[in-house]
């Protein structure tokens, strides 16, 4: 029988804790009968303190409906449930499973005020943490409690000696200047009638540690670092009180911590019983008290939190002959060890970490002044566990320096954090090398989405760089549901651009010297990132929202430009073009200008089309005509009358077919020559990170579908799977992060974990699997899967917002066979190989199948080498040991 499941506010995942007072719903409806839609739902809802209702509707829409009950007060509680009418039956469905959505405390309500135990920030070194603690009394009739908690800082708060929350890191880095993020907290079940405690770690995170690269800078938003919180016991006859809290620190057992830097840990100076009620704190000192700058709004979060997500069992463990410890995880992680052991009052280890080994050695050179060094001094009292609590790493390996020879080896777990995001999409194939390709860009992503979107994860740097998530953004999409991080992230781009006049290269903006002129490519995510979210979850109020800041900056563009030409200023260009030198990673064989008008012409035109869909027929006519002045500017100055393109690169003639550019008599040309230069190139890569996620298209677009594959499969460098066939884990900055004889690149500029150049998992979901929505939302989802490379299976599988679907295809022969599932409340157009025809699918399973035989399939060329370059030589010997030895002179 039909059943409504999933019902969920906004895009939030539980807890469900929103600012606005009438958040959106969403459900999906399963175990229907083929092709059922849905016709009507009624919402039930039942205010904790007021008469409940129901209202019904008709309609088959079942995402992001709006709320058609009187408004959620301020701090008020709501049951909501929903059940539906379909078309397979006259009866309603059972109803949904509640959910409780809450809101939170408006700007009127906040009355407590921040605490801090430090409001001097001395040294540009890693500082203490702090501990605060307050008692209080709970009266016997109290039946319920929340906490919100905010700092200028990083917090973590324990009620009566227990954690209060599994969250890491709160509250998250945001544009502290303009807001914060409040962590609504049921403290009902910890407490006790009678006297009970609140204690909170706290330290300095990204308000007042060092951010950024070259140095970087401290105390970005402050000098202090403080805590606000603020706490509501309500008794059983309604009354609500806000419990005054006298709070007092101490200095924590954590004598230094910092993001970059990493964690000192003192047990011996953990205060027991710190946060339980009746601990003597006649030593503590009194907290000073700030007033909470009113212009900083205090937000409830949109993302999940982040958390420890996963835990890993090393793969393996190797004692070095001077004692250290050496830890091979299996894979690149964000995140932290948890050690587990007995030692002597006073031992102290230090614990390191490397995303990889150079030689036999860890190779933090990459790290650059990002030390990632934990040190943990025993207490030396039985069994102790201790993992960092305000730091993390990018690492694989680790070694563990200081213990004993001749214990046995402690317990480790490598921990794995980052934002609790739910997972949407898959990929596999028969190509073993590039699932593990897939498999490395899910863990990049993972490893690179905590709280923000950043770059990378482990040197001094991890910032919300902008180009990165503008070109990656459609693969994040498809394979977890991002859309509440990158809306957070999209506020505060928003909120720094006002202040700026201007989209910096990364946000949160952190002065620390890089160039703050706009950036083509970069600054474009202003407009690119929020079209992408509505393309995958058709929330037009997400385009809304983001209104003001894709104007503001394709308003500053059009004006730097010169008639649509923008051809002077500071650019990134193709960042990071193989081709580039390590000291120079900006050179590229694509002129920067091109690629800057390039993006002019195509962010304009998305602007233009989201200014239509909101309505806003002026605005749709004037963007439509700076994207026409720029387009036109394009073809002027780099588009020969027959459709080659003056730069003549990959990426550029990829850019031009991509984006719309070219006339259709121009791109049979255009994409000749982009197949002969990528022939050229032995089928190398030869983009950066602009280029890189449009070339496959490009040419599958203009008929060289068997070019696209030949690149795809590549595995001599600089290729998408040379790094897996170096056994990396994670996707690299730079196509030669390691070189093939295993040493690493030379440039300063060198990381393992870089998810930008991953961006092509987008193209394996929507061309090689063939899984794309054909709508905003997939309310109609296009199935058109192009085979190719020898492959003989691939399968794609996302979680839509109207439930999963799922296109799987296998090569028997020439026989060509698809298994599509396609969601209630949706249809499919499905595109067969070879073919022209749409066929139209309705909800449920079909199988479909068509003989088919791809120019696609011819293996691809056997590789030219050359034996004279010792690198070649070496990677020679790696990938065709035989050919290597046939080959000596
Ligand atoms: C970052 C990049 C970024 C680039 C632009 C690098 O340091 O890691 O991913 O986009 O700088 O300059």
């Amino acid at each position: 029988m039909t059943r409504v499941v999933d019902l969920r506010p906004e895009h939030l995942t539980a807890p469900y804790v929103v600012d606005t007072p009438r958040p959106r719903l969403s459900w999906r409806l399963v175990d229907t009968v083929d092709g059922e839609r849905q016709t009507g739902y009624e919402i039930h809802y039942a205010p904790h303190a007021r008469a409940p209702r129901r209202v019904r509707h008709d309609g088959d829409e079942t995402v992001l409906q709006r709320w058609s009950d009187g408004d959620i007060g301020p701090r008020e509680r709501v049951d909501v449930r929903v059940r539906a009418w379909t078309s397979a039956s006259d009866e309603p469905t059972p109803w949904s499973a509640p959910i409780t959505i809450e809101r939170t405390l408006t700007a009127n309500d906040w009355t407590s005020d921040f605490v801090s135990p430090s409001l001097e920030a001395q040294e540009d070194e890693p500082r203490p943490a702090f501990l605060l603690r307050a008692e209080f009394d709970v009266p016997a009739d109290v039946v319920g409690a929340r906490a919100y908690v905010t700092a200028h800082g990083v917090a973590d708060l324990e009620v009566n000696g227990c954690d209060a929350t599994d969250s890491i890191l709160s509250p998250g880095w945001t544009s502290y200047d303009h807001r914060l993020v409040v962590e609504t907290l049921d403290l009902r079940r910890l407490l006790t009638p009678g006297r009970n405690a609140l204690g909170v770690w706290l330290a300095d995170g990204w308000y007042r540690g060092r951010l950024g690269f070259g140095g970087g800078l401290w105390n970005v938003y402050g000098n202090d670092v403080s805590l606000l919180l603020q706490l509501e016991l309500y008794h059983a006859d309604g009354r609500r009180i806000t419990v005054p809290l006298d709070w007092r620190w101490s200095h924590a057992p954590i004598t230094r911590t910092g993001l970059y830097e990493g964690e000192h840990h003192d047990a011996r100076r953990h205060p027991r019983g710190w946060s339980e009620p009746g601990f003597d704190d006649a030593a503590w000192h009194a907290t000073t008290v700030l007033h909470r700058d009113a212009t900083v709004e205090l937000a409830a979060p949109t993302g999940p939190p982040v958390r420890v997500v996963e835990t890993l069992r090393p793969a393996s463990f190797h004692r070095c002959e001077d004692g250290r410890i050496r830890i091979d995880v299996g894979q690149n992680i964000t995140g932290k060890l948890r050690v587990r052991g007995r030692a002597p009052r006073g031992l102290a280890i230090e614990l390191h970490h490397a995303e990889v080994l150079e030689g036999s050695e860890l190779a933090t050179r990459p790290l650059r002044t990002a030390d990632a060094i934990d040190r943990y001094t025993f207490a030396g009292e039985g069994t102790e566990t201790w993992t960092p609590r305000f730091t993390l790493h990018g690492f694989r390996f680790a070694e563990i320096v200081g213990w004993p020879s001749d214990r046995d080896l402690p317990e480790v777990e490598a921990l794995v954090v980052h934002s609790d995001m739910r997972r949407r999409g898959t990929f596999a194939s028969s190509h073993a090398l590039l699932d593990r390709f897939h498999e490395n860009v899910v863990w990049s992503m993972r490893d690179n989405f905590v709280g923000l979107p950043i770059d990378c994860p482990q040197r001094d740097e991890r910032l919300g760089w902008t180009g990165d998530v503008q070109v990656f953004a459609p693969a994040a999409a498809f394979l977890y549901d991002v859309t509440g991080v990158l809306q957070s992230w999209l506020r505060d781009l928003a909120d720094e651009q006002r202040d700026f006049g201007s989209v910096r290269s990364f946000h949160p903006w952190v002065d620390c010297g890089f160039p703050a002129d706009p950036a083509a490519g970069w600054g474009d995510a202003a407009v690119i990132v929020p079209w992408t979210l509505f393309e995958r979850t058709g929330d037009l109020r997400i385009l809304a929202d983001a209104l003001p800041s894709m104007t503001a900056w394709v308003d500053e563009v059009t004006a730097l430009a010169d008639q649509g030409h923008w051809r002077s200023g500071f650019q990134l260009g193709d960042w990071l073009d193989p081709r580039a030198t390590p000291e120079r990673p900006g050179d590229s064989a694509t002129d920067p200008y091109l690629v800057a008008t390039a993006y002019h012409a195509y962010t304009a035109a998305l602007l233009a089309r989201a200014c239509r869909l909101l309505g806003d027929e002026e605005r749709t006519v004037r963007y439509e005509a700076v994207a026409a002045r720029a387009r036109a500017a394009f073809r002027h100055e780099y588009v020969t009358p027959s459709g080659r393109i003056v730069a003549d690169s990959i990426t550029s003639l990829a850019m031009a077919i991509t984006f719309g550019l070219l006339s259709c008599d121009e791109l049979p040309t255009a994409g000749q020559r982009l197949r002969a230069l990528v022939e050229e190139a032995d089928h190398r890569v030869m983009t950066g990170f602009l280029g890189t996620p449009l070339v496959c298209d490009a040419l599958v677009r203009t008929g060289f579908p068997d070019t696209a594959y030949h690149l795809l499969l590549q595995t001599a460098c600089p290729s998408w799977l040379y790094p897996v066939t170096m056994g990396a884990t994670t996707v690299w900055e730079r196509w030669d992060s390691m070189l093939p004889d295993g040493s690493i690149n030379p440039g300063e500029m060198t990381s393992f974990n870089h998810y930008a150049l991953g961006a092509v998992a987008d193209f394996l979901h929507r061309t090689v699997a063939g899984l794309a929505p054909a709508e905003p939302g997939y309310r109609r989802i296009r199935v058109a899967p192009v085979p190719g490379g020898g492959l003989t299976h691939a399968r794609a599988s996302h979680q839509s917002p109207y439930g999963p679907v799922t296109v799987s295809w296998h090569r028997r022969g020439t026989l060509f066979e698809l298994d599509v599932r396609v969601p209630p409340g949706t249809s499919a157009e499905v595109i067969m190989p070879g073919g022209s025809e749409v066929i139209t699918l309705e909800s449920g399973a079909h199988q479909l199948g068509r003989s088919f035989r791809a120019a696609a399939d011819d293996p691809p060329m056997p590789r030219r080498w050359n034996i004279h370059d010792p690198l070649e030589r070496a990677e020679m010997e790696r990938l065709a040991p035989q050919a290597a030895k046939e080959a000596t002179p």
